[in-house]
Order: structure tokens, then C-alpha cells, then sequence
């Protein structure tokens, strides 16, 4: 209730622009109007922020993000990964309301702005959407199919913390905006990418009959041994090198989770204790372990 309340509070425009349906035209042309709504809109979600502080699929909510429903779980366990003040950089690839002109979209780059307040927020998206660039957000004309595209944002923005792939759904697009950005994530970042369901599309480039160049979750099971990557043989690791600081993959429904954790050490596992048989590893090492797993001890 009380959420639905602050929903119909915070999206006062959106409730405008319904109410008066013949001004909507024009008030979306109108864009000095539409930019003063937004504006107190802003200020709207900025004081109901600061009175009920709230959580952050509460704020994707009340700004207008479908992040809420459809990956409110996942956006929980991140929130335990960064602290509310922490000096992250963030990124989000596809900001919102695609060419819709006007003060529209960036629903889930305010609702990051408002809940990590010490962040920068950076978004990208094909069209403007410049009229977010205020306080702690700044946004980007971009096109994520393109790499020198990409590559030039990733060189004006500082290394990231958090990278959401929120784009074009296209399992090419994720895969190329994911060359270049999970390097420049900081020790401890997360990558999502979001919509993965395009991978069993052909629509989106996918692939419904599951292969690992066209299907993410296909792709990211090929690398899910860097999670391990000390224990691995030495060929193993040399053919994983480019994800060795993976540090775990979780697959969701429509969604994968990458945190990144650098290897300081390169391990790799000592081959001749790998092979050891049970017998032979007792009696090298002196040791009682039975077959059916436990230690004897005398
Ligand atoms: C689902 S919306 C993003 C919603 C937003 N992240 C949120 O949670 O509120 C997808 C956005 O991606 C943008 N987009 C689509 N294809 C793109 C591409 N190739 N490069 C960059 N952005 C793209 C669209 O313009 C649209 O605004």
C-alpha cells in the first residue's frame, strides 16, 4: 500500500501527461515543461527517499524501473555486496523508454543514484538521454553492437564497480559489451546481464539449439571452471586465461550474475598429487583415509 502510494506520488508526470490526453502531445514536444516535471520529480523521489529510506527494488519501483519484478532477488543480494555509501562506479547499458522524446526513461539510473549516493552512474543508451545528466549520473549517446563505440566510453569513464546490461537484448551485443567491460571491473565487481531468454531466440542472435557461441549461458558454463582456477592443470588454465578472475557465475532465471575477484597468486595444481590414487596418497603421505571417505584413526 504504502509503496503503490509513493509509486502514483513519484510518477506525478507520467499521471499528467494520462490526465490530460490531448496536452500530451504537445507537452512531450513542450520539452522545457517536460523538463520542469521531471525536475520535480526528482525532488519528489529525492525527499521520499530521505523520509523512508528505502530499499532498492522498493526505489526501482516507485522510478519506474521493471527491475523490481523481474530480478528484485538478484538486486537484493547485490545490495549485500555494496554498501549503500560506497564510492562505486556504475554502469548500465540501456537506459530507458528507447526514442521516446523528451524527459523520459533512466528509471533504474536514478533509483542507483538515489540509493548510492556516493556513486558515479554512468548510462548508455542509442538516443540522448542527456536531460539525466544531473548530480551523480552521466550518460552516454552509444550504440553496444558497436565496439569502437563502446570502447571510447569505457576510455572516458573511470574503471567500474558494477556493470548492468540492460541494452538490446541481442546475445552478440552482450557478448561484445562484455569483452569490454568486465576487464575494467574492480576487484569485487559484478556484471549482470540481464535477458538472457534471447539467447534460445534466433530473433536476438541467439540460439535455441544451445551453442556456445550464441547462447550465454552456454558460453559462461565453458568458463564456470575459472571459479576454481588454482586447482586446474596448467593447459586448462592457459586455455581459461581470459575469465581467470572470475570468482563466481550464478545462472538465474533470464539473467546471469559475474563477480570478478583478482588472482594474485598463479597457482595451478601440483599434477602429480592430482593423479594420486587413494592408496598410493596414504602411503606417501602416511595417511588413513578409507574408500568410503573417512579418516581411521587408532
Ligand atoms: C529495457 S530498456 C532499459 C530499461 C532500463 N535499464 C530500466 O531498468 O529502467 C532498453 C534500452 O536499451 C536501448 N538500446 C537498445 N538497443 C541498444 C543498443 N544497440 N545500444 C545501446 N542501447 C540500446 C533502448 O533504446 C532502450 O532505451
Amino acid at each position: 500500500m504504502k509503496k503503490k502510494l509513493l509509486y502514483y506520488v513519484a510518477n506525478i508526470d507520467f499521471y499528467f501527461y494520462r490526465f490530460f490526453p490531448k496536452k500530451t502531445k504537445k507537452v512531450r514536444n513542450y520539452y522545457s515543461l517536460d523538463l520542469s516535471l521531471f525536475s520535480i520529480k526528482i525532488l519528489i523521489l529525492k525527499v521520499i527517499n530521505k523520509i523512508f529510506n528505502l530499499s532498492l527494488s522498493e526505489l526501482f519501483y516507485i522510478c519506474g524501473s521493471d527491475k523490481f519484478k523481474n530480478y528484485q532477488n538478484i538486486y537484493n543480494i547485490l545490495t549485500s555486496n555494496f554498501k549503500k555509501n560506497d564510492k562505486i562506479n556504475i554502469l548500465e547499458i540501456g537506459i530507458g523508454s528507447h526514442n521516446l522524446s523528451g524527459a523520459s526513461g533512466g528509471g533504474s539510473l536514478i533509483a542507483l543514484s538515489l540509493y548510492f549516493k556516493n556513486a558515479r552512474i554512468y548510462g548508455i543508451d542509442l538516443f540522448d538521454k542527456s536531460f539525466l545528466n544531473i548530480g551523480n549520473i552521466s550518460t552516454f549517446i552509444g550504440d553496444q553492437s558497436n565496439r569502437e563505440n563502446l570502447e571510447n566510453i569505457q576510455n572516458q569513464i573511470p574503471d567500474l564497480d558494477l556493470v548492468i546490461d540492460d541494452g538490446s537484448h541481442f546475445v552478440d551485443h552482450q557478448l561484445l559489451a562484455f569483452d569490454v567491460f568486465f576487464k575494467v571491473l574492480r576487484d569485487n565487481g559484478v556484471y549482470v546481464i540481464e535477458d538472457t531468454a534471447g539467447s534460445y531466440r534466433i530473433r536476438n542472435n541467439g540460439d535455441p539449439d544451445l551453442s556456445d557461441d550464441k547462447n550465454i549461458v552456454t558460453y559462461f558454463q565453458k568458463y564456470v571452471h575459472c571459479v576454481n582456477y588454482e586447482y586446474l592443470k596448467k593447459e586448462y588454465q592457459d586455455n581459461l586465461l581470459k575469465l581467470k578472475d572470475l570468482d563466481s557465475v550464478s545462472f538465474f532465471k533470464n539473467c546471469v550474475v559475474l563477480v570478478k575477484r583478482m588472482k594474485k597468486e598463479f597457482k595451478n595444481i601440483n599434477e602429480e598429487d592430482a593423479y594420486l590414487t587413494l592408496d598410493q596418497y596414504n602411503q606417501k603421505f602416511s595417511k588413513n583415509k578409507k574408500k568410503e571417505g573417512y579418516i581411521e584413526t587408532i
